[in-house]
């Protein structure tokens, strides 16, 4: 954690707030639902990820923070190994797991074909010395896939969220990509020299407020006192329902993407 490091980032890795998300899935869960059921992209972008990391049968594959595995019904052909820091996100993974770091992955140097590390650096306070470590177990003509948002994306509704925290006087900022985004290719260069950025452009199209309250809730917002959470919640619902009632639809852009790192 750096001194000046905007609150969005340090929450990010905050060890608490970690905890709060990502003890057990119930709260990335309903993320992954909301993306599922109001993304106006016909493609999966888990489909488009996966064609990315181009598995042939019998591939060697780690999945790093894996949470719940999202991606592993598309691996199957693989022999596919999950870690994750949160026991409780590998509980009903079904493929061979164990608990751990991504700074310290507990495996020899080139002991996979392919990496694939989805939405995990944000968390990660050193993520240099993560990229390192995919690097290194990475065999020489394989493969890390690394997938993560870009700083615009979401900016109607975080741009909402953040006023309703001023007026409230909350010091919380809304963002998803603080600390690591698809404009850090740079920091992905540094260790990846050849690595390529590849961006999926998306938006939900919310008809109605409360999918919109219900993926607000399980950000930071579920942990703000009671009163200030109902008025946080009462702010956006107002401003969701006014959007919907002058255009039809809250329509909010998203972008994200992978960077694609030959070894
Ligand atoms: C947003 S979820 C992404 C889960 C999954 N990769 C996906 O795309 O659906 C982030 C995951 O990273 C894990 N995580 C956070 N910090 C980590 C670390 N330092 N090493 C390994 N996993 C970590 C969390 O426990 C959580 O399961």
């Amino acid at each position: 954690m750096r001194i000046g490091e905007p609150r969005a980032a340090r929450r990010l890795t905050d060890p608490a707030y970690l905890r709060y998300q990502y003890a057990d899935d119930e709260r990335l869960r309903v993320r992954i639902e909301t993306h599922r059921r109001y993304s106006e992209n016909p493609a999966s972008f888990t489909d488009w990820v996966l064609a990315r990391l181009a598995v042939t049968a019998g591939d060697r594959v780690l999945d790093v923070g894996s949470g719940p595995g999202g991606y592993h019904a598309g691996l199957s052909r693989a022999r596919l190994i999950a870690i994750d820091l949160s026991a409780g996100m590998l509980a009903n993974v079904g493929v061979p797991r164990a608990q751990a770091d991504a700074q310290a992955l507990p495996f020899r140097d080139a002991s996979f074909d392919r990496v694939l590390c989805a939405h995990v650096l944000v968390h990660v306070p050193d993520i240099p010395h993560a990229l390192h470590e995919m690097r290194r177990v990475v065999r020489r003509g394989g493969r890390a896939v690394i997938v993560t948002n870009s700083r615009a994306t979401m900016r109607p509704l975080f741009d909402m969220q953040n006023a309703i925290a001023v007026e409230l006087g909350i010091a919380e900022e809304s963002s998803v990509a603080a600390r690591f985004g698809l404009e850090d290719v740079d920091v992905v260069r540094e260790v990846f020299p050849t690595a390529r950025v590849d961006v999926y452009e998306d938006a939900f199209r919310f008809a109605a407020a409360e999918p919109v309250l219900a993926y607000v809730s399980s950000t930071f917002v579920g942990l703000l006192p009671a009163d200030t959470r109902a008025a946080y919640l009462g702010r956006l619902a107002r401003r969701v329902e006014a959007v919907i009632a002058r255009e039809g639809v809250f329509r909010v852009p998203k972008r994200s993407g992978c960077f694609v790192a030959d070894v």
